[in-house]
């Protein structure tokens, strides 16, 4: 049975299930399981290609991350998936939908929020929830005691008659999460929801999220906060230049691309290129015990990737080798995207 377009007081009341039954559409069964399906999904501006034939599978109920660069055109995508940009080829299945023959009714099942908040600064924090409420046609007296419930669940009850400009941004970046669940949404798209966050408000905030995806819904966010990804996403795909570079679990991606650890290495930005040479000599002899892999050189630091950083930080202090400052830690996302791509995605 398709859902309805616009959602009802009466089926409101609560989170959508994700065993809810699948939208109609195209009939296939998987794109009737899968929250989000997308295959050679292109997407170019003039001769520009911003995404350049994706294929990812999003099943219901996971946490699906893009994480790639500025201008890795995770946001296209994004907007592609969103309906509010048209694809140039490929295809696009949401909920079972194709979100350009079947937009509105995509929308009505998405919770969308933009890399900008979009909020109406005019309005108080509860009237802007009310408004995006009516524009999905929500009663007036439901969407009441809706709102005082998404204002709860994002810690603005508080704030509930202030202007939106009066906000910080991190209660801005709440509201707006809040905002897109005012329609119980199945999916909901972030596209990079914490950044410009302080530490604080970025743990309230994939609190929220963690809970939402207990309830069932289908979580699909950028970023290139690492540990957010890591955090957050059952599975992602690393983008970079429009293309997938590697698809899989967290962990499962620093196993297949990066080594246990890694040491970092201080010896003062003129000597980096000099020190990584004499790294290697030193502890490619002995790369089986170690479990020793290369030596990455960064504008302020070497990288020594090792499943046992630790010895191979022994091996340079016997060797004579003296570094300002030296840290073993656990390989993270950063380390495979690095590795796959060349380039480093701190900023
Ligand atoms: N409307 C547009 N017209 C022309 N080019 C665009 C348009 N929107 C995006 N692009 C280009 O497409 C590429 C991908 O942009 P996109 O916003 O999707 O990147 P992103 O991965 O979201 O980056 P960021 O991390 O900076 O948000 C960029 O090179 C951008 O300049
Ligand atoms: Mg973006």
């Amino acid at each position: 049975m398709p859902r309805p377009l616009r959602t009802s007081g009466a089926s409101a009341a609560g989170p959508q299930s994700a065993a809810a039954p699948a939208g109609p559409a195209d009939g296939s069964a998987a794109a009737e399981d899968a929250a989000i399906v997308a295959t050679a999904l292109t997407k170019q501006y003039g001769t520009f290609t911003a995404v350049d034939g994706i294929d990812f599978r999003v099943a219901r109920g996971e946490s699906f991350g893009l994480l790639g660069p500025n201008g890795a055109g995770k946001s296209t995508a994004m907007r592609m998936i969103a309906a509010v940009a048209a694809r140039t080829s490929g295809t696009m299945r949401v909920a079972g939908l194709d979100p350009e023959r079947q937009g509105p009714a995509v929308r009505a099942r998405l919770g969308v929020i933009p890399q900008q908040d979009n909020l109406d600064e005019e309005l108080s924090v509860r009237e802007n929830i009310i408004m995006y409420g009516r524009y999905f046609g929500l009663p007036r007296r439901w969407l009441r005691a809706k709102t005082a419930e998404l204002l709860e669940f994002a810690q603005l009850t508080a704030k509930a008659g202030s202007r939106v400009e009066d906000l910080s941004g991190g209660m801005k970046r709440r509201l707006t999460i809040a905002r897109a669940l005012v329609n119980d949404p199945e999916i909901l798209l972030l596209d990079e929801p914490t950044t410009g966050l302080d530490p604080q408000a970025r743990h309230i905030l994939w609190d929220r999220l963690f809970r939402l995806k207990e309830r069932g819904t289908t979580l699909v966010l950028t970023t290139h906060h690492m540990d957010e990804a890591e955090q957050l996403c059952d599975r992602l795909i690393v983008v970079d230049q429009g293309r997938i570079m590697a698809e899989g679990g967290p962990s499962e991606l620093i196993r297949a691309h990066s080594t246990r650890e890694v040491l970092e290495l201080r010896f003062g930005m003129d000597r980096n290129a000099e020190l990584a040479e004499q790294l290697d000599t030193l502890l490619a002899p002995r790369a089986e015990p170690l479990g020793y892999s290369h030596v990455e050189i960064l504008p302020d630091r070497l990288l020594v990737y090792a499943d046992a950083a630790e010895s191979a930080l022994e091996a340079v202090h016997t060797a004579g080798l003296r570094p300002m400052t030296s840290l073993v830690r656990r390989s993270s996302l950063e380390d495979v995207f690095l590795r796959l791509t060349g380039r480093s995605l701190v900023e």
